[in-house]
């Protein structure tokens, strides 16, 4: 099946993922192009309407990043912030670098009676700009302003082509989901295709095609991603889609059982286990670098998967979990390379298997209602992500099966509380992390010098940002007790109040 896709065009606004989400919330595919290779894009597949983003730079300044809007020609666009004053310059209009930089709330006082943002149940919007339109093109006409911004949106419906200052997918416009709804629907006329029921149609027949007659190995984790991935591929392919789980020792206390119980009694029952803890410890002995570790398990696992090369005979394609934030967070040209997850970026160049990445365009919240679609149970549906290094990243320092151990326990004490009071709920990741420093403490009569334990709990939409969960003192208090009498080795606990950004969910 065939979907409309909504093509938004990156300049490097710190907003631009979120506005791909909310198309995706109201049920438009949509993708986002770094804006050096969007003219590429248009011409190779024109898309059902275009979003220009905002972004750092002045459209006032030479060599200022622009696309040819020729391309747009009959293609509904929607300009946001810099993307409407890239449309204002190019096509004739006036934009002046404003005295101050605006950012903050702001209030619609003025809209243009029968315009597109006529009658929206909210006037307030966020604005974050320093230039801002002075004067539209030719052909559009101004449809709102607020009391610093004389053109705060535009139109020009015969050409299809409409402009907002303010951020309409930021959740401090209240009525920013409307106004893109109007956008897609009303104006562009889009009907909204894209939904889990869709995508399962579509990706079964891509797979399919992709993998041919060959076999495909499922690497799971027990994640929500790799139980939707392998439930996706053996609906596809049947018993050619090999599931494996690998116990690399770096999970949390009980999870490898837990597992391998539950994806066996709920829905693969041929699962091959193979337990690789000694070898993941001996290739991680000694090694610090988060980056290298990331590396160093990602071959790993394809290691393990050769020494088992008698079980996974003539498997042609290798499965990942790999999600659109990774791939977005992996190398887009104008984001920087954060981390290299391990299921993008971090497999040696020897691997013979071909990649399949049937998750590489969802959000997380898509894979769990595409999770709820194919009739996988709540406990897997909700589980918490879990990276796929395990928790040899949230050991700083190096990895040792004692240094697990202490993880393990600090971190089972930590999510048991959290659940016994009902604080899990809401919470998009907790965990515990170990540092590789040593502090003074007393225990009794005695001075120790031992490691300090982090606790982090993060709310979270879908991982790209992120905020610490606030928790009571007396709770943090009553874990911070347990944790220092029941983990031998640790001597203090914190509590982790950092976002994202500037800090990110893992600590490495
Ligand atoms: P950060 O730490 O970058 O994490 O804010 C964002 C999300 O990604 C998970 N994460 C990983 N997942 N391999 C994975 O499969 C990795 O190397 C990796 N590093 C981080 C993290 O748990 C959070 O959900």
């Amino acid at each position: 099946m065939e979907h409309q896709s909504v093509l938004v065009v990156d300049f490097g606004g710190q907003y631009t993922q979120l506005i791909v989400r909310r198309c995706r919330e109201l049920g438009v595919f949509s993708e986002m192009v770094p804006w050096r290779k969007a003219e590429g894009r248009l011409r190779e597949a024109p898309p059902a309407a275009v979003i220009l983003s905002g972004g750092p730079r002045s459209v006032l300044e030479d060599g200022a990043p622009a696309i040819d809007l020729g391309l747009l020609r009959g293609i509904p666009t929607l300009g946001i912030c810099y993307g409407l004053q890239l449309m204002a310059r190019l096509l004739g209009g006036r934009v002046v670098s404003a005295e101050a930089k605006e950012y903050g709330k702001r209030v619609l006082g003025w809209v243009a009676d029968g315009s597109w943002l006529a009658g929206l149940d909210s006037p307030q919007v966020w604005m974050s700009h320093g230039d801002q339109v002075a004067e539209p093109p030719p052909g559009f006409r101004t449809v709102a302003s607020t009391d610093s911004c004389p053109v705060a949106a535009i139109e020009d419906r015969s050409r299809g082509l409409y402009g907002v200052q303010f951020h309409p997918e930021v959740s401090h416009t209240p009525s920013g989901r409307e106004v893109l709804r109007r956008f897609l629907f009303d104006e562009a006329g889009l009907v909204g295709d894209w939904t889990s029921e869709a995508f399962i149609e579509e990706t079964l027949e891509s797979v399919r095609s992709e993998v041919g007659e060959g076999r495909v190995l499922c690497a799971v984790s027990g994640g929500v991603d790799s139980s939707v991935m392998a439930a996706l591929l053996t609906k596809a392919i049947g018993e050619r889609a090999v599931c494996v789980f690998v116990d690399h020792g770096l999970l949390r206390k009980g999870e490898a059982e837990q597992v391998r119980e539950t994806f066996t009694r709920v829905f693969h029952p041929r699962l091959l286990v193979f337990d690789a803890r000694d070898r993941f410890f001996e290739s991680l002995r000694g090694v610090t670098d988060p980056e290298e570790k990331r590396k160093i398990i990602g071959a790993e696992f394809v290691r393990v998967f050769e020494e088992h090369a008698d079980q996974l005979q003539d498997c042609t394609h290798l499965a990942q979990g790999t999600l659109y934030p990774d791939v977005i967070e992996s190398g887009s040209e104008t984001a920087a390379t954060i981390k290299t997850h391990h299921n993008v970026g971090g497999l040696p160049s020897w691997m013979r298997m071909k990649l399949v990445e049937p998750l590489r365009w969802l959000f997380k919240d898509e894979v769990r209602s595409v999770g709820r679609a194919l009739g996988l149970p709540e406990e897997i549906v909700e589980r918490e992500p879990f990276p796929g290094p395990g928790l040899a990243v949230r050991i700083l320092g190096e990895v040792t099966p004692e240094r697990v151990r202490i993880v393990q326990e600090a971190d089972w004490i930590f999510r048991q509380e959290l659940r016994n009071r009902g604080l899990h709920r809401g919470i998009w990741q907790s965990y515990a992390a170990l540092l590789d420093v040593r502090s003074v403490g007393v225990m009794g009569d005695e001075r120790t010098y031992q490691q300090p334990i982090v606790l982090r709990a993060v709310e979270s939409e879908d991982a790209m940002t992120a905020r610490a969960k606030p928790i009571e003192f007396e709770v943090l208090e009553a874990i911070a007790n347990r944790i220092v009498n029941e983990v031998p080795g640790v001597n203090r606990v914190l509590y982790d109040l950092t976002s994202k950004p500037p800090a990110t969910i893992e600590w490495e």
